[in-house]
């Protein structure tokens, strides 16, 4: 990886934070993204030292917010002049229900907006950094819970009291899938030496989940994350995406959904391909909106 460019976000914890100190170890150039200025340098600082690599940077972006994404992909420019591998991994799962200052529910701000926004903004990066021997690569981090529901198109920000955050948590890992689907077939028809893959991490004791403090789901989730969800260590959690930003086994392959580093069949929802436009048009106007707003 050395001469190669990656972004990581939500590097600050969980398997954000082991792959981008597995991509620092293989010799790249690392940019953590972090929400918390403190939090992030202390992982720079971290990696730096236990990689022996100091070419790890930090930059500062809450990335349910529009204009803030917008500002981490200038703050990029500013700094590099390639990106090789973006890794979008930073997620929650919310279960009350929370509004960005751009109005969006917080879910689907983070988990899928914050995708799409970053990855369109630096789009054009990575297409001049790919070669037709070594592409640049994207890498969307999805989960299994993606299966669970069809995308409701009337609720891509779910509403409603009370609050199904877990539905609003499965759509936006499938719209995760779909926006991989949508942007592979865009960059294959421009020839573009980019691949665009999504993956499930696996079930993993990480600081997931572990925000839902208030009320009942403070009673439930310390009881119910060990029970049903410490599965696997971050750093087995985070083999997939770290094989998919690195390995040259799939060196070319795009636009498939992965788990334990194997090309799996996504939920049959997740197969229309009208689907896969129709999220993109939403989500670009949505886009449009939130930054003429910020
Ligand atoms: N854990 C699982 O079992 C599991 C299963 C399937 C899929 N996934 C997916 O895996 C990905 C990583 O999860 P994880 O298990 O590593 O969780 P984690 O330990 O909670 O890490 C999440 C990362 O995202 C960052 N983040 C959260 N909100 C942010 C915001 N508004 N702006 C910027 N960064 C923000 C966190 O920052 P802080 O350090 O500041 O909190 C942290 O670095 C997520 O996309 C999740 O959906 C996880």
């Amino acid at each position: 990886m050395h001469g190669k460019v990656c972004i990581v976000t939500g590097a600050t914890n969980g398997i954000g934070e082991v792959t981008a100190h597995q991509l620092a170890n293989m010799g790249a150039t690392v940019v953590v993204v972090g929400r918390n200025r403190q939090k992030t340098a202390q992982v720079v600082e971290d990696i730096k030292r236990a990689s022996g690599n100091p070419h790890v940077d930090g930059i500062i972006a809450d990335l349910s917010v529009g204009a803030d994404v917008m500002r981490l992909a200038r703050e990029f420019r500013a700094r590099y002049n390639r990106l090789d591998v973006l890794v979008n991994n930073a997620g929650a799962l919310i279960l009350t229900h929370e509004t960005t200052p751009d109005g969006l529910e917080m879910t689907f701000a983070l988990n899928h907006m914050s995708y799409f926004t970053l990855t369109n903004a630096l789009l054009d990066m990575l297409i001049a950094s790919g070669t037709s021997e070594q592409k640049a690569r994207i890498v969307n981090v999805s989960s299994v819970l993606h299966a669970r529901y069809a995308l409701d198109f009337n609720q891509l920000q779910v509403t409603g009291s009370p609050f199904n955050g877990y539905k609003a948590y499965c759509q936006s890992k499938l719209m995760n899938v779909m926006f991989t689907y949508e942007l592979n077939k865009r960059l294959q028809a421009q020839h573009a030496p980019v691949t665009v893959n999504a993956l499930h991490p696996g079930v993993i004791k990480s600081g997931f989940a572990k925000n839902n403090t208030k009320g009942i789901w403070g009673v439930i989730m310390p009881i119910f994350l060990p029970l049903y969800f410490w599965r696997i260590t971050p750093e087995e959690g985070a083999k997939t995406q770290i094989y998919l930003a690195t390995s040259p086994d799939v060196e070319g392959v795009s636009g498939k959904y992965f788990d334990k580093c194997k090309p799996v069949p996504s939920s049959p929802a997740s197969m229309v391909e009208a689907d896969w436009q129709k999220l993109w048009i939403a989500s670009e106007q949505i886009d449009a909106d939130r930054l003429k707003k910020g």
